[in-house]
């Protein structure tokens, strides 16, 4: 568990996001719903932002990622396919004392319904044995409610990137190396939603499923398989990766992203899941973890971190049980592999095929395809790449947007005290947003409200702003207490239209204060280099 503090600095972040509009408790005014939250005009600006950049940064910056956004209830045969509907569960128990429903790994952590205070172990109830609970959520398409017509509300955005994964490839003119992202809302019933917003039942997803060659497919065409240090970023990407180095490469891409929304490394840490953590098709994932103040603690007193993003290599499991599962095609021709397959020396054009067909007859067997039909399937399989035709394998970089708005609002708390002459201490919330994913990019404050040509003006400067950039314009109370407003809303500039502005000094005319929120510095700007002086900062 956190130590007291760190529950404190929850505690205050919690009654900021309400008091400050960033984050509602959904449906309050009936009691709220255990696992749902609503964002308010703040958090919804906030949450926003980071959709854009991240959309920005992963498809409109790049030429080899394209969008997708689908349903979100679709056809209970992918839920199937994926593995959902038979192993998507959490480990249930009951308290028989208490009647509270937990998760089997987490009883030291849960507050028991009985004793809200308490810990479920101070209960001392009798436990049930744990059992699988599926966490999808379950509703019905049409009129009539039987089996017939159960589906599902997504658990994850990836699924339907592979089921539209022959669509996307014929439509966007892409070639394997490429990946298709997706943002939206996912659902799960989770047995014990925590921590806020971190654990939801319902949140929303942004990932990417970047499709490329197998080893051996890269491996016949370059020679070799380029091998990369595993730390730090391997540059631009090259034709002879393979899915180490690409999987490399899109964690430290991720990494990059979240510096450049004010996530320092130094509030990251990382978690290379081990052999036992793995599912069993992955071959390596990376779990991006932020040190929210909720985190547990290692050895030395650090925060451990919890997870924000994933970021798996799936290898060819998903395109290959929708495959199987549709009967449809998932692979793909590959001109480049059918060219260089028919120079390889035979002992390579044997070694290559032969490494394939165990991969492909291993994935079939472990899926539970018998074993003669798997043999028979991956020599298919073989004799396929050989012609130039694969599965494409997949790096997925798999991240919560809600769980990064927390860690957003969490790393930007800070507070500041001032003492006045007559000895009173006040404290003051200034949230210290990166000024790309700040909800408010400039406030916009008259001197006063009781001057019409300062108004105007101050008017005019927000017109001028509004097509650009999320504006604010207050003219009520005194200057200090609009700024201070605004560092709580963690608005990284305000502009004040003073007398000046009006000519009152002739040297000073059409220029206003800038005031920059973290330091409290302020300079004069003319109006006319507002625009092109502010869109470098919050871009
Ligand atoms: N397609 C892979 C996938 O869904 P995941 O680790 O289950 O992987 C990816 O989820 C990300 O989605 C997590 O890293 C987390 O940020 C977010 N996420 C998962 N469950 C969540 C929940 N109950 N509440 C909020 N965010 C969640």
């Amino acid at each position: 568990m956190a130590d007291p503090k760190e529950n404190v600095q929850m505690e205050k972040i919690v009654s900021l996001c309400k008091r400050r509009g960033f984050v509602f408790q959904s449906s309050e005014i009936y009691g709220g719903i255990n696992g749902f939250w609503d964002y308010g005009p703040l958090g919804a600006e906030l949450k926003r932002n980071v959709k854009d950049l991240w959309w920005h940064a992963m498809t409109r910056q790049r030429e080899d990622v394209v969008g997708l956004e689908a349903t979100i209830i679709m056809s209970p045969a992918i839920w199937k396919a994926s593995g959902h509907v038979d192993t998507f569960s959490d480990p249930m128990i009951d308290c028989k004392t208490c009647k509270g429903r937990f998760r089997a790994d987490q009883t030291d952590e849960i507050p028991c319904p009985q004793k809200p205070s308490k810990c479920v172990n101070e209960c001392h109830g009798e436990k049930t044995a744990p059992r699988a609970f599926n966490l999808m959520f379950q509703t019905y398409v049409g009129p009539v409610q039987d089996d017939s017509a159960v589906a599902y509300l997504r658990p994850e955005t990836a699924q339907a990137i592979f089921a539209q994964f022959k669509n996307v490839e014929a439509t966007a003119r892409q070639k394997v190396p490429f990946g298709i992202a997706q943002m939206g809302k996912a659902f799960r019933n989770e047995v014990t939603p925590r921590n806020f917003t971190f654990r939801s039942r319902e949140f929303e997803q942004m990932e990417l499923e970047f499709f490329i060659k197998p080893d051996e497919a890269i491996e016949a065409i370059h020679g070799a398989v380029a091998t990369v240090p595993t730390t730090g970023h391997p540059g631009e990407p090259q034709p002879n990766w393979g899915w180490q180095a690409w999987h490399q490469y899109w964690v430290e891409e991720r990494v990059r992203f979240y510096e450049g929304i004010g996530l320092d490394r130094n509030t990251l840490a990382f978690h290379r899941q081990t052999p036992s953590e793995l599912a069993h098709y992955a071959r390596a994932c990376v779990d991006i973890l932020f040190k929210f103040p909720f985190s547990k603690r290692d050895e030395y007193g650090e925060l451990k971190g919890e997870e924000l993003e994933g970021i798996a290599a799936r290898s060819d499991f998903d395109l290959s049980q929708h495959a199987r599962f549709s009967g449809k095609p998932m692979g793909v021709f590959d001109d480049d592999l059918r060219a260089a397959w028919g120079k390889l020396p035979k002992e390579k054009a044997d070694d290559l095929w032969r490494r394939y067909y165990d991969n492909r007859k291993g994935y079939l067997e472990r899926s539970g395809v018998a074993p003669e039909a798997a043999a028979k399937q991956a020599t298919d399989d073989a004799n396929g790449l050989a012609k130039g035709q694969y599965v494409p394998h997949v790096i997925e970089p798999s991240a919560g947007v809600d769980r990064l708005i927390l860690a957003l609002i969490a790393n930007a708390y800070s507070e500041s005290s001032k003492t006045d002459e007559k000895g009173q201490t006040e404290t003051r919330v200034i949230l210290r947003f990166h000024p790309r994913v700040a909800p408010i990019k400039v406030g916009v404050l008259p001197l006063v409200k009781n001057k019409p040509e300062l108004v105007a003006k101050a008017l005019a400067v927000r017109d001028l702003l509004r097509p650009w950039m999320n504006v604010y314009y207050d003219e009520s109370g005194a200057v200090g207490r609009r700024y201070a407003r605004q560092d709580e809303a963690g608005t990284p500039f305000c502009v004040t239209i003073d007398f000046d502005t009006l000519g009152e000094k002739p040297e000073l005319l059409d220029t206003v204060t800038l005031r920059h929120r973290d330091d409290g510095r302020q300079e004069r700007l003319a109006i006319r280099d507002l625009v092109n002086w502010l869109l470098p900062q919050i871009r």
